[in-house]
């Protein structure tokens, strides 16, 4: 049976329990408006632990655009279901109040290694702050052994682990693979918010970054971006990025021979929404 739970210190009372038993913890953070996506997450999280606890808290200091917070889709009794549906063990769903006591205006700065500053970071300026700042607080609450990410949101994903390292944080960061619809477009909370029809149009993303792995063999990075931001390019899509960066550093790659991992990532705007996506072309 599902258990929810709303307070940050009886998640962590109850958890520490659960761990003196020896009982080892899987920890999947959301914003909720589950998906298939987070689903195949907590799936694997079960396998792997005894206990598998699932956050739901659209977190504001991660959003830099006061309208996407507020249209971020909320469907908690939808998700309720389908985390029981699964066998999650605990829901955790927080107020603002309790992850943030002293306000959300007070910053906490986390040395982000300059991961931050590329890609997304450019174009969202503060998110991976608010992010690294709302995963921080989750796992000092959760406290699990493993924590679990999916590969489409590559950037946050590069940067926790690197978060997790640098503050020597004890938790094994396990990543999934992408889990898309059946036209190839990347699982995510705001595909809700497109037409039908846009939304069978953005099969474009994948198709694009599945060619330009094709294309890799041949062209350098620089015409690849070039070639893929013409594809993408097209009503009533706009493209903001295609980059092509070394999977580690998030730097960009300008010769594939000098790198071991390499991946293209993008962001696209089509109906006012945003979607990213990406896919390894090495490693
Ligand atoms: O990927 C997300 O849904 C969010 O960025 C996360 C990790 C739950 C933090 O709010």
């Amino acid at each position: 049976m599902l258990l929810t739970i709303t307070r940050a210190s009886e998640l962590t009372k109850h958890i520490q329990n659960l761990k003196l038993q020896g009982l080892k913890v899987g920890f999947i953070p959301t914003m909720g408006a589950l998906h298939e996506g987070h689903l195949k997450l907590i799936k694997t999280a079960k396998r792997e632990n005894d206990v598998t606890v699932v956050s739901i808290f659209v977190n504001p200091t991660q959003f830099n655009d006061k309208k996407d917070l507020e249209k971020y889709p909320r469907t908690l009794a939808q998700d309720q279901q389908q985390l029981a549906a699964v066998g999650t063990d605990i829901l955790f769903a927080p107020e603002v109040e309790d992850i943030y006591p002293s306000g959300t205006e007070v910053g906490a700065d986390i040395y982000l290694g300059g991961l931050d500053a590329v890609m997304e970071g450019t174009h969202r300026p503060g998110h991976f702050n608010g992010v690294a700042q709302v995963v921080k607080r989750l796992l000092d609450i959760v406290q699990p052994d493993q924590l679990y990410m999916g590969q489409k949101d590559f950037q946050q994903f590069t940067i926790i682990n690197y978060m997790l390292k640098s503050l020597q944080i004890p938790v094994k960061l396990r990543i999934c693979p992408i889990v898309r619809e059946k036209n190839g477009l990347a699982m995510s909370s705001r595909n809700v918010r497109l037409s039908a029809e846009a939304r069978e149009q953005a099969k474009v993303i994948f198709n694009t970054l599945k060619s330009v792995k094709q294309k890799s063999k041949t062209m350098a990075p620089e015409q690849l971006t070039a070639y893929a931001m013409k594809r993408l390019n097209k009503p009533p899509f706009t493209p903001e990025y295609f980059d092509i960066v070394d999977g580690d550093t998030l730097n960009p790659v300008v010769n594939m021979d000098q790198h071991s991992y390499v991946v293209a990532c993008t962001a696209v705007w089509v109906e006012g929404v945003r979607l990213i996506d990406n896919m390894i072309l090495k490693g």
